[in-house]
C-alpha cells in the first residue's frame, strides 16, 4: 500500500516507518522537523535498505498538507505529528491547540478533498486522566487534565464526528501507554531536547552520564513500593500495532478505538532496576516529592487490541532496557541536534533536495 506518515521523523513515527517499510508498504513521509531531526530519514534509509520518500510540510499551513496529496493516492494515512510535552502545553496552550487540532483538521479536510478515507490516528492513554480503576478498558470515563490531553481528545472527537458524517471514512485511534526502547539495530531511538520530561529517557542520560542522578517523583504512593506504576511498552510493539490497524482497517473496513499496553503495571524503581541490569551502569536517584498531576498508577487492558488486531506486546521490560540502552550508548547526544546544529540545518537542505527528487520519483510511482 501507499502510505502518508505525518510526522515519520519522529519517535514512534520513526519506529512505524521501520515496520511498515519491512511489510512492503511504500511511505511518503512528511514533517517540519520542529520536534525532530533530519538525521532520521538517513537512518531509516540504512535500517529498511530502501528509499524514504520525504516531503517537508508544517500541517499547520493547508497549502503544505495540500501539496502532499497532489501525487498517487494514498490507500492509507497515519497522523503521528502534534506537540507532546505536557509542561510545556500549560506554558503554550494555544500553540498546542494550534499545532494539534488545525494541523489535524487541515489533514482531515485534505483527506477528504482526495478521497483518501483510512486514517491511523497517535491517541494516548491521556485521554483517562486519571482513572477511577486499573486496568484501564476503552470505556473508562474521558477526562484529561492539562491542555496537552484536550488536544489528543478534541483530535478524537474530531475524527469521530468525521467518521459520524461520511459513513466511508474509517478511523484507528491507538490509545498509546508508555512508549520505550528503541529499534534493535540502535540507529533510531527517542531524543528528547532539553531535560527530559518522561522516566525512560531520563533514567537513560543518567546511565550514559549527562546527569547526575534520578528524582523519583513520590515514594508514598499507593503502590508495590510506593513509587508510580506505569504501563511500559516497547516502541517497536507499538510500532507494529499500526501496521495490524491499517490491515484492519482496509481489510475489515470498520472504524476502531483500542488501547496499547502490555497490561503489566510496572514501578519507577523496578525500571530503575531493569535498566541498571540492562546497561551494567549505576542509576542513582533520590525520592523526592510527588510531580504535580502526577497518578499512583495507570495501565492498560489491552485485550480489545488482542481481539480485533490480533496485537499483543511481545517484547519484555528488560527488552525495552537493552535496546534503549543500545540507542543511548551508541549514540550519547541522540541525533546531536544541540551539539552540530549548523550541521543538522545543512543536511534539512540535502534531505529537501533529496525530497524533491522522490517526490518525482513518487509521482512517476503512480503514473507506472
Ligand atoms: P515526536 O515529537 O517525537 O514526533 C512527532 C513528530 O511530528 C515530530 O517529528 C515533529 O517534528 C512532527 N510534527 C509536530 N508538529 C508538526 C506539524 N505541525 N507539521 C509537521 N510535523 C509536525 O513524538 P512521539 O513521541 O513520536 O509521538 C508521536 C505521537 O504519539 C504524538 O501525536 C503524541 O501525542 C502521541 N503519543 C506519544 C506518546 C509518547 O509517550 N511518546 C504517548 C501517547 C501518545
Ligand atoms: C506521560 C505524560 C502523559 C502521557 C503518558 C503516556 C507527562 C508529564 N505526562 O505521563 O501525558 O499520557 O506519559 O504517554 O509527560 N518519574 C520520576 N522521575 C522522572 C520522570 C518520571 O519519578 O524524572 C515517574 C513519574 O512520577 C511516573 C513515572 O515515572 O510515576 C512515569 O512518568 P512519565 O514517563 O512522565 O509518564 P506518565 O506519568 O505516564
Amino acid at each position: 500500500m501507499r502510505i502518508l506518515v505525518c510526522g515519520g521523523a519522529g519517535y514512534i513515527g520513526s519506529h512505524a516507518c521501520a515496520v511498515l517499510a519491512e511489510r512492503g508498504h511504500d511511505l511518503l513521509v512528511a514533517d517540519n522537523f520542529i520536534n525532530s531531526s533530519p538525521r532520521v530519514l538517513g537512518r531509516l534509509r540504512r535500517i529498511t535498505g530502501r528509499p524514504v520518500f520525504f516531503q517537508q510540510a508544517d500541517l499547520r499551513v493547508r497549502a503544505d498538507v495540500d501539496a502532499l496529496f497532489e501525487g498517487p493516492h494514498f490507500d492509507a494515512v497515519v497522523h503521528f505529528a502534534a506537540l507532546k510535552a505536557v509542561g510545556d502545553s500549560c506554558r503554550r496552550p494555544l500553540a498546542y491547540f494550534e499545532n494539534n487540532i488545525s494541523g489535524t483538521i487541515h489533514l482531515l479536510q485534505a483527506m477528504q478533498a482526495a478521497g483518501a478515507k483510512r486514517l491511523v490516528f497517535s491517541s494516548s492513554a491521556t485521554v483517562y486522566g486519571d482513572p477511577d480503576s486499573v486496568p484501564v478498558r476503552e470505556d473508562a470515563a474521558l477526562r484529561t487534565t492539562n491542555p496537552y490531553g484536550r488536544t489528543k481528545l478534541v483530535m478524537e472527537q474530531l475524527i469521530g464526528d468525521l467518521c459520524e458524517s461520511d459513513p466511508s471514512f474509517r478511523a484507528a485511534n491507538l490509545r498509546y501507554f508508555n512508549p520505550v526502547g528503541a529499534h534493535p539495530s540502535g540507529l533510531i531511538g527517542e531524543d528528547p531536547g532539553g531535560v527530559p520530561d518522561n522516566l525512560m529517557p531520563y533514567v537513560s542520560q543518567v546511565a550514559v552520564g549527562r546527569r547526575a542522578r534520578l528524582q523519583v517523583f513520590g515514594g508514598d504512593w499507593p503502590t508495590v513500593d510506593g513509587t508510580g506504576v506505569r504501563d511500559y511498552l516497547h516502541v517497536m510493539d507499538l510500532a507494529r500495532a499500526h501496521a495490524d490497524a491499517i490491515d484492519y482497517l482496509v481489510g475489515e473496513d470498520r472504524s476502531l478505538t483500542v488501547n496499547l499496553g502490555t497490561g503489566r503495571g510496572v514501578s519507577v524503581l523496578e525500571l530503575v532496576q531493569a535498566f541498571a541490569r540492562a546497561s551494567g551502569c549505576a542509576i542513582p536517584y533520590e525520592i523526592v516529592a510527588r510531580r504535580a498531576g502526577d497518578v499512583a498508577q495507570v495501565y492498560a487492558d489491552p485485550s480489545l487490541a488482542q481481539r480485533l488486531l490480533g496485537w499483543r506486546a511481545e517484547l519484555d521490560l528488560d527488552a525495552m532496557c537493552r535496546d534503549a540502552w543500545r540507542w543511548q550508548s551508541t549514540n550519547p547526544d541522540g541525533y546531536g541536534k544541540a551539539a552540530v546544529e549548523q550541521a543538522a540545518v545543512e543536511q534539512a537542505a540535502v534531505e529537501q533536495a533529496a525530497g524533491e527528487t522522490a517526490l518525482h520519483e513518487w509521482a512517476a510511482l503512480a503514473a507506472g
